[in-house]
């Protein structure tokens, strides 16, 4: 039994083969063809945390797939009233079939992970969020930047700056992180990713001019200056984040054909400017609907099925 609490337990080739899986239903159930891999199973959805995407990607996909998903707020169960995450997990797995949590550190996920009898998948911590990194690749085969691409992140050294180094990593492509001083990746994931780059051939940089890491990129991204959890700093964050704002002017040294990311919820004028997040380059709602398809190629790896897609 595997979990996906983070890329860095995956190889190139599961990661790809899970995509290309994702892909694969992504056009069964565009063409109306809904075949039930994952008949009868239940997906508990577990969120510490508030969440648009996640919670309307898994559970609807799990629906798509022939189970049912369970919507567990941390704001209603046991767990938000300090039942320990260890008898939350022994718990809920011996009655579903899977797992998806969201939740503060990673620490509580690998202990959830650790007490479950079934798969977990990481629907997002303060360290990592993998399953958006897999609709996010999705989205750029999808748009013609899989071959050698360079890809630049500008903004905050959070769980998507992290997400990114171990996709990068692993599957071996060009990646320039630029972070203000102060808010660089966790030094401990950047040495995992400097690892895994040696063996994939990545090239990795990191800066922290916006300008020197964006310069003829295939692909611009950014995220949120102030994830969920760092409320308390927003007014400094503010501050010490200017002039890392993708705008046009940033958006026109990348190369002409450049895509735009965004993981979302994205908030205008801050980390991307209205022109930019609307403009024809960015790709974004292209990449939330992406969630749907991805997921379901990791609910169905995680299962065992990937011979039956
Ligand atoms: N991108 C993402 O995970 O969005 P939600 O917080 O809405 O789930
Ligand atoms: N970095 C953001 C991503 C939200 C999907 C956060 O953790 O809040």
């Amino acid at each position: 039994m595997k979990h996906f609490l983070t890329l860095k337990d995956y190889t190139k080739d599961e990661i790809l083969e899970i995509i290309t899986l994702g892909l694969r239903i992504k056009a069964e159930v565009k063409a109306k063809r809904f075949t039930p891999y994952l008949e009868k199973q239940t997906l508990a959805m577990i969120f510490e945390k508030s969440s648009t995407r996640t919670r309307v990607s898994f559970e609807t996909g799990i629906y798509q797939l022939g189970g049912m998903g369970l919507f567990l707020s941390s704001r209603d169960i046991q767990l938000g009233r300090g039942e320990p995450m260890k008898d939350t997990a022994r718990v809920i797995s011996r009655m579903c079939d899977m797992v998806m949590i969201r939740t503060y550190s990673q620490k509580q996920l690998e202990e959830f992970a650790g007490f479950s009898q079934v798969p977990v998948i990481n629907g997002l911590t303060d360290e990592y969020h993998p399953v958006q990194l897999m609709a996010d690749y999705m989205t750029m085969i999808e748009h013609g930047k899989e071959q050698n691409p360079v890809v630049a992140y500008v903004g905050d050294g959070n769980n998507m700056a992290h997400s990114w180094l171990m996709l990068a990593s692993k599957l071996g492509f060009e990646l320039r992180i630029a972070t203000p001083k102060g808010y660089e990746c966790n030094p401990e994931i950047v040495e995992d990713a400097i690892e895994f780059a040696k063996e994939s051939g990545a090239t990795i940089l990191f800066t922290d001019d916006p300008g020197e890491a964006i310069v003829n990129a295939d692909v611009v991204t950014t995220d949120t200056w102030v994830s969920m959890g760092d409320e308390g700093e927003k007014e400094k964050r503010i501050k010490d984040f200017a002039g890392y704002t993708v705008d046009d002017a940033m958006m026109k040294r990348a190369k002409a054909d450049a895509i735009f990311l965004h993981c979302l919820p994205a908030y205008r004028g801050f980390e991307v400017t209205e022109e930019v997040l609307e403009g024809a380059q960015s790709v974004v709602f292209d990449e939330a609907e992406n969630r749907l398809h991805a997921q379901k190629g990791v609910m169905v790896w995680l299962d065992g099925k990937r011979d039956e897609v």
